[in-house]
């Protein structure tokens, strides 16, 4: 017979003989926790305990051992195991509730607060179909190359200390790219490499903003950025556009802060021309405000010469140019990077490291090889030549299946499309969805009102034969 104190505490499974040890530690040690045992509560011997439960006594033995080593019981040689002085449950309010499992409510940061009231409109679109904006095409990737890299990298991989946040090879390798194709200016040690642009984007935010400085954000813009500049506590303005871009005419408050897309404007696609881009670095200049160019699939470019990026105009160090890997690549792969002045390198080194915004070495040494043998190279011409193909066919076919519903905006790179139109872009796109389809409603992306509407749509990762279904069910929707 158990001791009367202890039964109903241990009840042990004997048809799990094996983990009888086990399940005796992991009762005796609930009942301690909880305080259904108590200070000076002293367990029977080792061998009367054994006895009654009718376990072995190593049994037994091991279980006292462990709790003994583990400070809930004081064990001294003579003496009958006794509860642990000191050990005081945690108060239960309400123990329905605590029985339950009800969790207490957290009294949350400001920080958390701020990104818990960001409007950005993260919808659950559910597995990735036509037209999943933003999305590379898996399908036409080059996997046996990537993985010849990624098994190189694991193989050759050195333990390397905690500090080692960005690997020379790839920052020598990006250098070497964004300078010869974007035209940016940077040192192989100005490029600080983040888990994605999102994380470089926070970063900067992080070493820019105090709370209440006033950040400028595209109106519509990329909802992302919003985010991050808001937990960063800043007070962001949405700013409209013009046919060239950000429209600074006539605005009298101050930023702090702009963030820009310039190659290929969220969501609009549209390109900033060369006047609105020098009109911008004056009145950062004049104002003392920092740019962030967000240049996150300028890889692909279709129409005309690519326009050299915002970064490489100037000379002053005003410019954060952020890119990523997730839309030249793959959506997962989850690397991004940000050009930084070279006076903050040493800070965005701490920030980056004591934020834990690292990327594995070995992704690091697999990416680097993937662009010194001219992997990430070809693929860039092979998908430029899809995706144009592929912007094409979704224009033509949502024209030709929509009959003039939507104006469609030819974007010149990039993996998106606009296609204006007056309806209730939130109402068709829920009806999208239930037709099987993805769109994002621009209006969405406005901060505050939205003077414009129509559906956002990716077209980079779709075969034609997807494409032609998804433009065929856009029209039955909209018939
Ligand atoms: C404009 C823009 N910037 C940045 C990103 C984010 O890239 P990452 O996945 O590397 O955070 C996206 C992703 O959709 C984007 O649309």
């Amino acid at each position: 017979m158990l001791n009367q104190t202890l039964s109903g505490l241990v009840d042990l499974d004997r048809g799990d003989a094996a983990l009888l040890t086990r399940q005796l530690y992991e009762q005796l040690r609930s009942a301690i926790a909880d305080g259904r045992l108590r200070q000076g509560f002293r367990l029977p011997s080792s061998r009367v305990l054994a006895g009654q439960l009718d376990v072995s006594r190593n049994t037994v033995s091991a279980a006292i051992d462990q709790l003994g080593a583990e400070g809930y019981l004081d064990i001294a040689r003579g003496r009958r195991p006794s509860i642990a002085a000191g050990l005081v449950p945690p108060p239960v309010a309400d123990p329905a509730k605590a029985q339950a499992g009800a969790t207490a409510r957290q009294r949350l940061s400001g920080w958390a607060r701020r990104i818990g009231r960001s409007n950005w409109p993260f919808q659950h679109e559910g597995a990735p179909r036509p037209f999943a904006p933003g999305l590379a095409d898996g399908r036409a990737f080059p996997h046996d190359i990537w993985g010849r890299c990624l098994r190189r990298a694991a193989r050759n991989a050195r333990p390397r200390g905690g500090s080692a946040c960005n690997r020379p090879a790839l920052q020598q390798a990006l250098a070497r790219y964004l300078v010869e194709h974007r035209s940016v200016r940077t040192e192989p040690r100005q490029i600080i490499v983040t888990p994605s642009a999102q994380a470089a984007i926070e970063l900067i935010a992080r070493v820019t903003l105090e709370v209440g400085d006033v950040a400028w954000l595209e109106s519509p813009g990329y909802g992302g950025a919003r985010v991050a500049l808001e937990a960063a506590g800043a007070h962001v303005t949405g700013v409209p556009l013009d046919r060239s871009g950000l429209d600074l005419a006539g605005r009298k408050d101050r930023p702090r802060l702009i963030f820009v897309t310039p190659s290929h404007q969220y969501p609009t696609g549209k390109l900033m021309p060369i006047d609105r881009r020098l009109e911008l670095l004056r009145f950062s200049k004049s104002t003392g405000a920092v740019l962030i160019e967000d240049d996150y699939d300028s890889e692909f470019h279709y129409d005309g010469r690519p326009v050299a990026s915002l970064q490489g105009l100037d000379g002053a160090g005003r410019v954060f140019y952020v890119g990523t890997f997730s839309k030249v690549m793959l959506a997962d792969i989850r690397v991004g990077y940000a050009v930084v002045p070279e006076s903050l390198i040493e800070t965005f080194e701490l920030a980056q490291r004591h934020t834990g915004q690292l990327v594995s070495a070995t992704l690091q040494d697999a990416l680097s090889e993937f662009m010194d043998d001219g992997a990430y190279a070809a693929h860039i011409r092979r998908m430029t030549r899809l995706y144009r193909a592929r912007r094409d066919r979704l224009a033509q076919a949502l024209t030709a299946e929509t009959r003039g519903a939507f104006a469609i905006d030819l974007p010149a790179g990039g993996m998106q499309l606009l296609a204006r139109c007056r309806q209730d872009d939130r109402l068709l796109c829920a009806r999208l969805a239930e037709a099987g389809v993805t769109a994002r409603p621009l209006s969405n992306h406005y901060i505050g009102k939205a003077t414009e509407r129509g559906l956002f749509l990716g077209f980079a990762a779709w075969t034609d034969q997807e494409i032609d279904n998804g433009a065929n069910l856009i029209g039955r929707v909209v018939a």
